[in-house]
């Protein structure tokens, strides 16, 4: 990412926390939403109206800043494995910009999301621990967390790199075992049928059964 002079508000404030915590010594080796996909998810939660939201996976907090821009009224937890630098950083900036309006629970999400309070929230992103078995337990679990019939966006749908073998193997098994209903798949910020390469970033919404 780089500064541009055409960037979008939410661009801004991508490269605004990513500046945040590399000038105060964070070390950012873990990826994050893209613009368009954050773009997709402001626009998301400015259609269907959630307001309470979970994520799995905060990182350096683009996802949780795409949320919280799309109104004054959402709300945001973020499950996050640990609090590196990085972390804390970018933590400090989203309560500066958006104060009292963003929790984050430290641990692995294998353990928090099954203790956190059940039945609270309008939407769910799954962006976490990318193999697998911690895949298909977050998806398991925000359903858990989830409003009866809440929403839930899996990222990672890329099974043509290695990072997207396991949540796609996780959506498709959630989808085949009617835990999930399939709304809408997009790559590359495109809407698609079937999401297949070449696409450097897709994703799924669907709505908890
Ligand atoms: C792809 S990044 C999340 C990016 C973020 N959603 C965004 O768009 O900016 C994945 C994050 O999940 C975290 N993570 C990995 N395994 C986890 C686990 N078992 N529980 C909780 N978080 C985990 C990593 O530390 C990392 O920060």
């Amino acid at each position: 990412m780089q500064p541009d002079v055409e960037m979008t508000e939410i661009e801004r404030l991508m490269w605004d926390v990513y500046e945040h915590v590399r000038n105060n010594g964070g070390r950012v080796y873990e990826g994050g939403a893209s613009v368009q996909e954050a773009q997709y998810l402001q626009e998301v939660v400015q259609r269907t109206h959630a307001r309470r939201i979970a994520e799995v996976g905060f990182n350096v907090g683009f996802s949780s800043i795409a949320f919280l821009e799309s109104s004054p009224d959402v709300t945001v937890v973020s499950f996050e494995l640990d609090r590196r630098h990085a972390v804390d950083l970018a933590k400090q900036y989203v309560d500066e910009r958006y104060p009292g309006r963003h929790e984050l629970v430290i641990g692995t999400s294998l353990k928090t999301l099954p203790a956190y309070e059940a039945g609270q929230f309008d939407l769910v992103f799954v962006d976490g621990g990318h193999e697998y078995e911690v895949a298909a337990a977050d998806i398991r679990n925000a359903a858990r967390i989830a409003k009866p019939n809440g929403l839930v966006i899996v990222d990672d749908l890329v099974p043509w790199y290695p990072w997207g073998i396991g949540p796609t193997q996780a959506w498709e098994e959630a989808v085949g075992d009617g835990l999930i209903d399939p709304i809408e798949s997009f790559v590359d910020g495109q809407p698609v049928e079937f999401i297949a390469e070449p696409g450097d970033r897709a994703w799924a919404l669907g709505r908890f059964r």
